[in-house]
Parts: C-alpha cells; sequence; structure tokens
C-alpha cells in the first residue's frame, strides 16, 4: 500500500494532537516538520517522524526539498500565509482554525487553492461529531431560530507558544478570544444556520484585574447576529471569569427541536415534543484521529465529499468574527450580506 507522506508546518500543542493519531497510521508516514522552533522539531520528530524524516527552520525549504502528498499547518493566527507553497505544489493542505489574522491575506490562500484547484480542509473537528451532524439533519427540515452560547474561562496562564512567546493574549497575534477560541462555536453556528447578514458586538476591556503578561486582549465580548431569515444568534467570550464556572455552551432553538452541546467535546441533549422526548449524543474524545482520518483517507482517495470543512468555510468564519472586532470598535453594527 502506498503510504501518504505527511509533512507539517508548525509543530506546537496542537500539531501534537493530529500527530499522535496520524503516527498510529500503516497508511500515513510522517517525512517532514518544520518550525521555527528547533527544540520542538527534535522533539516531534522522535516521538512521530517516519524513518527518514527530516526538519526544517522555514517551509519553504520542506516543500523544496520533499515530495509530500499532504501538508498540515499548525500555527499561531499571526503566522500563516506558507499554504501558497503547498498550493503551488498541488499538495492537499489542511489548517488549523482559525485559518489567519488577515482577511486579504487568507483571501489570496483562498483564491490560489481554487484556481489550482488544490483539495483543503480546515480544523473545525466539531463538523465531524455524530451529534452535531444529528442537530444538522434535523434543522433542515426545522430551521434554527435562535442560538447562544460560547466559551467562558480564566485568564490564559501558559506562554501559548513553545518559544515564541506568548500569543494567545496578545491581541496582535491571536485576534482576542472570539477570533481564537469561539472561531469554534461561531463555525457551528454557521454550518447550522448560515452565514449572518449583520453582527452587532460589546467588549469588556481592562476589567480583569488578574492578567498574564502581554495580556491586551478583551476580557469578554458579546456578539449579535442576524441571518438571512431573520433569525438570530447571541455569542460570547470571556477570559476574566477566574473564579470558575465557565465551559463551553450552545443552545439552538427551532419550531419543533432544542439541542443543548455542553463541553469541549459538545455532547448534546435533543429535546423534542415539549421536552417530552430525549435524544443523548456523547461528544468524541478522539475527535482529532476521527477528522484526521477523513482528511487522509479524502487525500489517499481524491474523495472531497469526506471533508466537512474548506479552507473557504475558515476564511467565512474569520470574516465574522473580524466583523465582531470591527463592530465593538466603532460601536456600529456591521453588514455582511
Ligand atoms: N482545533 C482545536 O481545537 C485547536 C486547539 C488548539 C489550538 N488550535 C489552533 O492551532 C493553532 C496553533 O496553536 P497551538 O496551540 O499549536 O500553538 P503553539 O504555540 O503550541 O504551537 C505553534 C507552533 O508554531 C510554531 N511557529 C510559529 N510561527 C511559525 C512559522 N512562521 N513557521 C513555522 N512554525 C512556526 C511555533 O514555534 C510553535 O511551535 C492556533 O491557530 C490555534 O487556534 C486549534
Amino acid at each position: 500500500m502506498a503510504k501518504t507522506r505527511v509533512g507539517f508546518v508548525g509543530c506546537g500543542g496542537i500539531a501534537e494532537a493530529h500527530l499522535g493519531p496520524l503516527s498510529q497510521r500503516d497508511d500515513v508516514d510522517l517525512v517532514g516538520f518544520t518550525d521555527v522552533n528547533e527544540e520542538r522539531l527534535s522533539v516531534v520528530q522522535d516521538k512521530y517522524g517516519a524513518e527518514g524524516s527530516e526538519t526544517f527552520t522555514n517551509a519553504s525549504d520542506m516543500f523544496g526539498a520533499l515530495a509530500l502528498d499532504a501538508a498540515y499547518f499548525c500555527l499561531p493566527p499571526f503566522a500563516h500565509g506558507d499554504e501558497l507553497l503547498a498550493i503551488e505544489r498541488g499538495i492537499p493542505f489542511f489548517v488549523e482554525k482559525p485559518v489567519n489574522l488577515y482577511v486579504e491575506q487568507a483571501e489570496e490562500i483562498a483564491a490560489a487553492a481554487r484556481e489550482n484547484d488544490v483539495m483543503s480542509a480546515i480544523g473545525y473537528m466539531n463538523r465531524y461529531r455524530a451529534g452535531i451532524q444529528r442537530v444538522r439533519g434535523m434543522l433542515r427540515s426545522d430551521p434554527g431560530i435562535m442560538a447562544y452560547g460560547g466559551w467562558i474561562g480564566g485568564t490564559p496562564r501558559g506562554s501559548g507558544g513553545s518559544g515564541i512567546g506568548a500569543w494567545w493574549p496578545v491581541k496582535s497575534r491571536s485576534g482576542g478570544q472570539f477570533h481564537e477560541q469561539v472561531t469554534h462555536t461561531v463555525d457551528v453556528v454557521l454550518w447550522l444556520f448560515g452565514v449572518p447578514v449583520e453582527i452587532h458586538a460589546y467588549a469588556a476591556m481592562g476589567l480583569n484585574r488578574d492578567t498574564a503578561p502581554q495580556y491586551d486582549i478583551e476580557d469578554a465580548m458579546v456578539v449579535n447576529m442576524r441571518f438571512a431569515n431573520n433569525a438570530v444568534a447571541n455569542l460570547w467570550s470571556s477570559c476574566s471569569s477566574n473564579g470558575g464556572g465557565g465551559g463551553v455552551t450552545l443552545n439552538v432553538y427551532a419550531n419543533d427541536v432544542t439541542a443543548l452541546f455542553t463541553g469541549w467535546e459538545h455532547s448534546v441533549r435533543i429535546l423534542t415534543d415539549g421536552g417530552e422526548a430525549v435524544e443523548e449524543i456523547p461528544g468524541e474524545g478522539d475527535i482529532f484521529a476521527i477528522e484526521d482520518d477523513h482528511f487522509i483517507r479524502a487525500v489517499s482517495t481524491g474523495d472531497r465529499s469526506l471533508i466537512q470543512g474548506t479552507y473557504d468555510d475558515g476564511v467565512t468564519a474569520i470574516r465574522v468574527t473580524l466583523a465582531a472586532d470591527e463592530s465593538f470598535k466603532t460601536g456600529r453594527p456591521v453588514s455582511l450580506a
């Protein structure tokens, strides 16, 4: 069996969430690793590298040296752009969310992928969950009317970077919690409801008394969305809730169906008949392995229908989260119609 030769650009925390399951597969060889941090390179090569695998400190060298069948980009939001190296060689590529901090660069990458007809996948792993798929199916005949949800947690403590310094609490590097983290909830809502036509946001700033070094992101945001059929959503972020009691939530209400998602794993209780009927679908703990399985099989068979979210879907999500930024800064609703 011909193995799929995979290269990674960015070898930090989320890269390991993919490298673990990929390294267990007998149809994949992890042949190339790129990171600006050489310590990370030796860690991941030792743990996951195929025989003869190579490491690089810039992506251009890796794409020049290796014949790859697929590439993963697991970079902080500010550090993208090298996807073009894969696209110009026709190499299918997977990008972790959010695809970018800059819409213009993301649109350039998306246009290149379309022009060159290169397969892409985006790391919105919740799209592969049985519970999300089930609710999406139910909403086809009973469209969602209202959703609310988000991510609430305490001050980010880790450096969020393996040698590149903190990036998560730094607005110019991560884009803030709504852009970087609540993007998962935004993507689910977009997948269930479609793309909003209008967005309005408020942000709380300067209230978190217990910040980490370099912290300059919003302490909290609330974001309202209106959809073309006048359905509405209210999504939020907070990273100043150091008292505890936060978590991940998404509640979706349609005429006949209520879906209550809880936790990172998006376990769901689906209510119908006024709450008389309850269906429970637990979230999958091994969702990265499931997501990777779809991408690798799509690459090896050429069957793009296996992929539930493409690079274009990633661009749509950042247009929404960055519109929320624009709205709270200007104090005005932003039209996406
Ligand atoms: N799908 C998920 O649930 C999930 C979970 C965590 C992180 N993520 C996303 O994955 C991305 C990376 O997050 P992370 O937690 O792995 O961060 P990280 O800081 O742990 O790792 C990022 C790695 O990229 C490297 N890097 C930075 N600039 C580079 C460049 N120009 N070329 C090559 N390497 C470079 C860093 O040295 C670091 O090793 C972020 O966009 C984040 O939002 C997704």
